[in-house]
């Protein structure tokens, strides 16, 4: 009997080894083959990134049934002699069975490491206790946590090597980047100097690029209501039940957008919805002249199920003078810039929190904290690790290259980063894995759920969780994963 085996090293720097590699078997029966050398004659094994391919020969009076667990174990020869090993795939070409061993760390000199067909259970059932208790300390000495900014959420103190980008990727984004910088000269050449609005529709036409709609509709207020639920921030809208003191709109002032319906008529047929950026209150902007909004919108749902905008009020108190409630019927113009202003208040809130703080930033302090406490055996880690690939990267090259003084931004964003950094800390505060963290909590506080108190979001939510907004949902999913790890039984 023979297995053909496929032993694939991984692609970081250093991964690659000149080691000696020994390898056994174990069947289901616990019988063990001898000791077999993975070396081909000639041949530079184990090169970072490579696949290479062996076959070893059981003795023939060996008795061997299938293939449960492999040991294989590494010396010290070499001047390379670290090794990342991403899997071994045992071909067992007799019975057309593939055994597959997901391996996915670093190797160390000397230990012997006992790898399970899958590599997949719970601290309770795994009988390479002492592998894994080592395994963990190791990574709580590489994950070590800090709070770098004040408020913020938890992060790792240095990334971990382990934790970089891949050389393929790094390449590929290098590519990329040439490739940009090469449109965008071509599209400043061939487009002209964009004097106006309109002058942006001709990076369209000198491309040749579909022209998305939006360059056409971005005025009107249907476009501005589908922004709520299919734009880049649609959890902020929630379905409205009374309309609060503070929002100065009346009956009389929103009775010509209602199809005939009282307030109280819209409210209790569940067609009522209100936004409050409230938490953009009191955060500083990166200078003295500029303004951040704090607003509240009223939606109404039509018949013909399209989210409209009936009011916006800008700011929070409706007692300030110069704070007036914005209609439909106002000047185009006034109307238009209400919405502008409002638009600039989400965008505020949608990229400091929504996006920094509670996808990128709060996911950082749970893939830290799941590589600390949980075994790459463990199935929980399995779920969540290639959801956690290149964050932490990504984390660090934003937080030095985008979200620094002075950086892109703090140039771009009227907020800035201190801005940014107050609300992410201010939004945090209050956000909780039960609600925020669950996405059927969340919409039901809401007010939004599919099977119950408004039908108008089913469709249009399906739609921006499968299209737009698959960040914010994938991150939520995530959370609701991570709410598992908490019960003792499964730690470790
Ligand atoms: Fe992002």
């Amino acid at each position: 009997m023979s297995y053909k085996l496929q032993v694939y090293t991984g692609d970081r720097p250093g991964a690659g080894t000149d080691a000696n590699i020994k390898i056994l078997f174990y069947d289901d029966c616990g019988t063990k083959t001898p000791e077999f050398k993975l070396d081909t004659f000639f041949r530079n094994d184990f090169e970072r990134g490579g696949m290479d391919e062996f076959t070893v020969k059981l003795p023939s009076e060996l008795q061997f049934g299938c293939v449960k667990k492999i040991e294989f174990w590494r010396d010290s020869v070499g001047l390379g002699s670290s090794w990342y090993l991403d899997r071994i795939s045992v071909i067992d070409e007799a019975r057309t069975y593939v055994y597959e061993f997901p391996v996915f760390r670093w190797i160390r000199t000397d230990h012997h490491y006992v790898i399970e067909h899958l590599d997949t259970s719970l601290p309770q059932f795994d009988e390479q206790k002492e592998q894994r208790q080592m395994e963990l300390e190791e990574k709580r000495e590489l994950y070590k946590l800090k709070v770098k900014v004040p408020g913020l959420p938890i992060q790792v103190d240095q990334i971990p090597s382990d934790e970089n980008f891949s050389t393929e990727y790094r390449w590929d984004m290098k590519k990329l980047k040439y490739k940009l910088a090469l449109d965008t000269l071509i599209v400043r050449v061939k487009s002209g100097k964009w004097t106006d609005l309109e002058s942006l529709k001709n990076i369209y036409v000198t491309h040749h690029l579909p022209k998305p709609e939006a360059t056409e509709t971005w005025r009107e207020d249907s476009h501005f209501g589908d922004q709520r639920v299919s734009g880049v921030n649609p959890v902020m809208i929630k379905l409205c039940t009374h309309i609060p003191e503070k929002f100065g709109v009346t009956e009389e002032m929103v009775k010509p957008f209602l199809e005939g319906l009282t307030l109280n008529e819209a409210i209790q047929q569940n067609r009522l919805f209100i936004v409050d950026l409230k938490i953009n209150e009191d955060v500083p902007c990166q200078n003295d002249s500029f303004v951040l909004c704090s607003p509240i919108a009223l939606f109404f749902e039509t018949s013909c199920k399209q989210l409209m905008p009936i009011a916006i009020q800008l700011f929070q108190s409706k007692l300030e003078p110069g704070n007036p409630v914005f209609l439909p019927s106002d000047p185009p113009m006034t109307w238009l810039l209400a919405k502008m202003w409002y638009n600039n208040a989400d965008s505020a809130v949608h990229q400091a929190l929504t996006h920094l703080g509670l996808t990128h930033l709060i996911m950082e302090g749970i893939a830290a904290i799941t590589h600390r406490n949980l075994s790459p055996t463990h199935p929980i880690f399995k779920l969540l690790a290639p959801h956690f690939l290149y964050l932490i990267a990504i984390n660090t090259l934003g937080l030095q290259a985008l979200i620094n003084e002075g950086g892109w931004v703090d140039s771009v964003q009227g907020i800035g980063i201190k801005g940014t950094f107050f609300l992410i800390a201010k939004g945090v505060k209050t956000w909780r894995m039960d609600v925020e963290g669950t996405i059927p909590e969340e919409l039901r506080q809401r007010g939004v759920r599919t099977d119950g108190s408004s039908s108008f979001f089913s469709e249009d939510f399906k739609n921006c969780w499968t299209t737009r907004s698959s960040r914010i949902i994938r991150t939520a999913m995530m959370l609701c994963c991570c709410t598992m790890p908490s019960t003792l039984m499964l730690r470790a």
